[in-house]
């Protein structure tokens, strides 16, 4: 039987407890699929602050190096504890030090609406009714995030400080890649985001995704400036299949897709580099306010785990199984408190991963 190695990493808030439950669906995929997953348990976060004064431990780092993925819970504390050493850069320490110690350039996030949760989105009913799947693949070790130098000098009036957005052509390229071959798996659309019109850096990503699209004659490719795409977003979402962004401004129409599908929850993500190698991660964060009460929704935990296996393992059928269980129990009517309505069936975290199990196993 093959083995696969996991390295998982629960971190803080409800990262532990959604992670029990994705645990619990990997390993009915296991018997189902005839395959061995070596869960590798470390720290990461706050959690790994008390025994190690550290948020990314070289322990943990070993232990993601020997393993074929990475599945990643959530990290961050109390608001009121914000400016603790446990808890300050937390998210800064872990998840962009995991990105960059794995050169995970590419980051996936799916952004989709699912009818039966269409109550629960901020758009106008007319626009929500037709739904809308978007991928975001943002790039993720590069651009203003990681651009060097940046720091403040000076002081009083003078003062000033400075990042710097900077891209190399092998890094537009290998990113435009990955956006032009999901979508060839998908509706075969890339929308580049960029802001060509003003900045120098974006000028050039634009020439460069340009260059690319030409190697994908069967997928449509359209530029759109950011502004324009935040609006768009929101009137006419159908439009998107794949939308190509920077670090900066993937991160930024990300939230917001994600926002408009109306359930934070409901979302996985995959960072990808080179190989098969990947972290996988929910959208939502560590929801410290209802960490511990067992009221979270595992679901993007569970799908997260789900995307571990299509793009770390090539895994598709359990991947596509998975995520039909999770569609048919929302069909289904279970629903946690974040995705709630009148008339439909509240459970906790442990009950909503049971009912996928159910029909994972059926
Ligand atoms: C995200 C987060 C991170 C980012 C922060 C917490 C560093 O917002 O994953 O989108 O900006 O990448
Ligand atoms: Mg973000």
């Amino acid at each position: 039987m093959e083995m696969k190695r996991i390295a998982v990493l629960p971190g803080d808030g409800i990262g532990p407890e959604v992670m029990q439950v994705a645990l619990k669906i990997l390993d009915a995929v296991q018997s189902k699929y005839n395959v061995c997953f070596d869960y590798r348990h470390a720290l990461v976060g706050g959690a790994a602050w008390n025994d190690y004064g550290s948020h990314l431990p070289e322990e943990t780092l070993k232990i993601c190096r020997e393993s074929d993925a990475i599945l990643f819970g959530s990290v961050g504390g109390p608001v009121r504890e914000q400016d603790t050493d446990k808890w300050r850069g937390v998210e800064v320490h872990s998840l962009l030090g995991l990105r960059k110690a794995f050169e995970l350039y590419a980051n996936l996030r799916p952004a989709k609406l699912y009818p039966a949760l269409a109550f629960a989105s901020p758009l106008r009913s007319d626009i929500s009714q037709k739904g809308f799947d978007i991928l975001v693949v943002r790039e993720l070790t590069g651009g203003i995030y990681f651009g060097q130098p940046k720091g403040r000098r000076g002081s009083g009036d003078a003062e000033t400080a400075f990042d710097t957005m900077l891209y190399s052509r092998a890094e537009i390229r290998r990113i435009a890649k990955v956006a032009f071959e999901v979508a060839q798996k998908r509706r075969r659309k890339v929308t580049s985001v960029d802001k060509a019109n003003v900045l120098t850096t974006m000028v050039f990503w634009r020439q460069v995704v340009e260059e690319t699209a030409r190697e994908y004659p069967d997928v449509e490719y359209e530029p759109m400036y950011v502004d324009n795409a935040a609006m768009q977003l929101t009137k006419n979402p159908q439009q998107f299949d794949v939308m190509l962004c920077g670090n900066m401004f993937g991160d930024i129409l990300s939230d917001e897709a994600a926002a408009l599908t109306g359930s934070l929850g409901m979302l996985p993500s995959a960072s990808i580099g080179m190989g098969k190698f990947g972290m996988y991660e929910p959208g939502g964060g560590s929801a410290p306010d209802i960490a511990g009460q067992g009221i979270a929704n595992p679901i993007a935990q569970i799908l997260s785990a789900a995307m571990l296996l299509r793009y770390s393992f090539g895994m598709i059928a359990a991947t596509e199984d998975i995520e039909h269980a999770v569609e048919t129990v929302l069909n289904d009517g279970y629903r946690t408190a974040d995705i709630w309505q009148k008339g439909n069936r509240k459970v906790g975290t442990a009950e909503m991963g049971d009912q996928i199990l159910k029909r994972l196993e059926s």
